[in-house]
């Protein structure tokens, strides 16, 4: 079954280091390693051994890891290459011909592209932005059946920063439990909200075919790591392990030794609060770029995360807008279309005022030479 290309990751691989100012990042711009090794470390880090390391991850790592999650022990714990890891193994594990996998768009599709290499069919239920993003419960309650496997989502979501209720939490759990359908909670985003400091809670521990998914790369900062986890139950936790063994053996060791650092007592809470700080201010800037602009563009709620899924109200795909974008101003941001929904942009504005203003600035202008163009056709 040949892989679909993941059309997102592909346009930042091809242009985000050729571009003056990319805003098509999912992250805020990255920690230096001097705010995870403080100087009494650094001495202790020079010594790691750099032969294979724990290949589930250390146990130390795997403790501070299963602290996060109320119930989880140590052993639930699996140390991945980033999030995208851990997706993929678990969609490997659980997933096979025949099987339907119930999906959250607009979404970071790579579940999305990995439920379809392994042959299962994929049925989207929507975020609806007429409703400030809120998904529409009784369409998943509706496509999930006896053939769904799987209900996989992102939460807080990837690309309109929706955070779910606790009441939609709940029927999400009721849904699955229904037909005994696994959920894959992807919350890489936790500890991204914009309007509170309390953690989006996790999937984990409200049914027992949750696996949860997270990673280092968003709320901390630290996507040059390429460390993330999951969270699973015994019954399913050595089939992914085997997985894992197959596709990396295991995280790097120096990465984990940081890991174990960032996710420390001390280091994690600064490491989140430095994400934070940047997100909000960003998310300031980009609400006031937003109402000078609003004749052009508009943003349906946005509760999380260091991103904004831009409306705009142009007659071009979200293709061929982001490169205008790019190709006109050097700025790349990433077509809505790519996450599910088209005449969207997702701009990433936790990055710092001295890019986002002038990217942001940029890409008004733009918006505005090709408005008083003649309207260019949707391809
Ligand atoms: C929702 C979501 N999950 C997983 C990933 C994978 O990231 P990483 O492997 O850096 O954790 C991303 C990256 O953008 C993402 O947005």
């Amino acid at each position: 079954m040949p892989f679909r290309i993941f059309e997102l990751e592909r346009w930042q691989s091809d242009f985000e280091h050729a571009v003056e100012f990319n805003l098509a990042d999912s992250s805020v711009k990255g920690a230096p390693l001097a705010e995870v090794l403080p100087p009494d470390e650094i001495d202790r880090f020079l010594t790691i051994e750099l032969g294979y390391p724990m290949v589930n991850g250390t146990e130390v790592l795997r403790q501070r890891i299963a602290s996060l999650y109320p119930g989880a022990a140590p052993a639930n714990v699996l140390v991945t290459v980033g999030g995208a890891e851990a997706n993929q193994i678990a969609c490997q594990t659980l997933l096979g011909p025949g099987d339907r996998v119930a999906l959250m768009e607009p979404g970071y599709r790579q579940v999305y592209g990995l439920a379809e290499a392994q042959e299962a069919t994929v049925d989207p239920f929507r975020l609806d932005p007429g409703n400030g993003w809120r998904p529409d419960l009784d369409q998943l309650a509706a496509i999930v059946g006896p053939g769904t496997k799987m209900i996989a989502l992102v939460n807080p979501n990837n690309p309109t920063g929706m955070i779910l209720t606790p009441e939609e939490r709940h029927r999400i759990v009721a849904i699955a439990a229904r037909v005994g359908a696994w959920i894959l909670a992807d919350e890489v985003y936790r500890g991204g909200e914009r309007y509170s400091d309390d953690e989006t809670p996790s999937f984990w521990g409200e049914y027992d075919r949750v696996i949860a998914v997270n990673s280092l790369s968003k709320a901390y900062g630290l996507s040059g790591l390429r460390i993330g986890w999951l969270v699973a139950p015994s019954s399913v936790y050595d089939d992914i392990w085997r997985r894992h063994e197959y596709t990396v053996i295991s995280a790097a060791a120096p990465s984990m030794r940081l890991a174990e650092l960032a996710l420390s007592p001390a280091i994690r809470p600064k490491l989140i609060a430095r994400q934070r700080a940047l997100s909000r201010a960003g998310w300031e800037l980009m609400d006031r770029w937003l109402s000078e602009n609003f004749d052009l563009v508009s943003v349906a709620a946005s509760e999380a995360t260091s991103m904004a899924f831009v409306r705009y109200h142009l007659p071009i795909d979200s293709v061929r807008l982001a490169d205008e974008i790019r190709r006109r101003s050097s700025v790349l941001v990433a077509p809505g279309v790519y996450l599910g929904a088209e005449d969207h942009l997702r701009i990433t504005h936790g990055v710092g005022r001295s890019i986002v203003e002038p990217a942001l600035d940029r890409i008004g202008s733009v918006l505005r030479e090709l408005r008083t163009r003649r309207p260019v056709a949707h391809t």
